[in-house]
């Protein structure tokens, strides 16, 4: 296995700054969601890690569900195609749902997913999403919490993957061209 240090070009979120946006938008969303319960759906694979923090940084019940979706498959570039890989456990109806992603690129997979949740009778549904790739957007999501916007480049770590490596990194960092040439 390479060194990983060799294959990224710099990092562009640390694990620190990771942990302190997740602190300030675990507060407002507790102030948010005061009086109401509150189901954390994650989004296999990528939001794995953002996830685990996110819900240790609630002071407040919680109940966690899971949903396995892919669209860019090995490459770099969304396929547009979005796969159900494993489904919700979970009956929404009544539920707010609050939809945790590690990264919003071209929007295509939650803008997908919203449409996918919006007949299954949730009381309310938004997007925590802790980055976002402004420049890259080919559609607008709705999305209230937002960690980091960052510029378009691939990144990796913190989740998320480039050919399914890399998640374990603890900072998010652009992945050197030559690794994906
Ligand atoms: C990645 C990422 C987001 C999505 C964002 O998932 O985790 O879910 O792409 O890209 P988009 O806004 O262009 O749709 P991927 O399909 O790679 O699956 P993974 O989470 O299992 O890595
Ligand atoms: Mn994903
Ligand atoms: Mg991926």
């Amino acid at each position: 296995a390479a060194d990983v240090q060799s294959e990224i070009t710099k990092v562009l979120v640390t694990e620190e700054q990771i942990r302190a946006k997740l602190d300030d938008i675990a507060a407002r969303v507790v102030a948010d969601y005061e009086g109401r319960d509150l189901l954390l759906v994650g989004v296999l694979k990528g939001a794995v890690m953002v996830m685990a923090d996110f819900a240790r940084s609630l002071p407040r019940e919680i109940t966690m569900d899971w949903m396995a979706v892919s669209s860019y498959g090995t490459g770099t570039k969304s396929s547009g195609v979005v796969q159900i890989r494993k489904d919700l456990d979970s009956d929404l109806t009544g539920k707010h749902v609050l939809i945790v992603e590690d990264i919003i690129d071209s929007g295509l997979t939650l803008s997908w997913l919203l449409e996918n949740f919006a007949s299954r009778g949730a009381a309310s549904v938004e997007v925590f999403a802790l980055l976002r790739k402004p420049d890259a957007a080919k559609v607008e999501v709705d999305c209230r919490y937002i960690g980091f916007d960052i510029s378009n480049e691939f990144v990796v770590g913190y989740g998320l993957d480039y050919a399914e490596k890399y998640r374990n990194l603890r900072d998010v960092a652009v992945l050197a061209p030559h690794v994906y040439a």
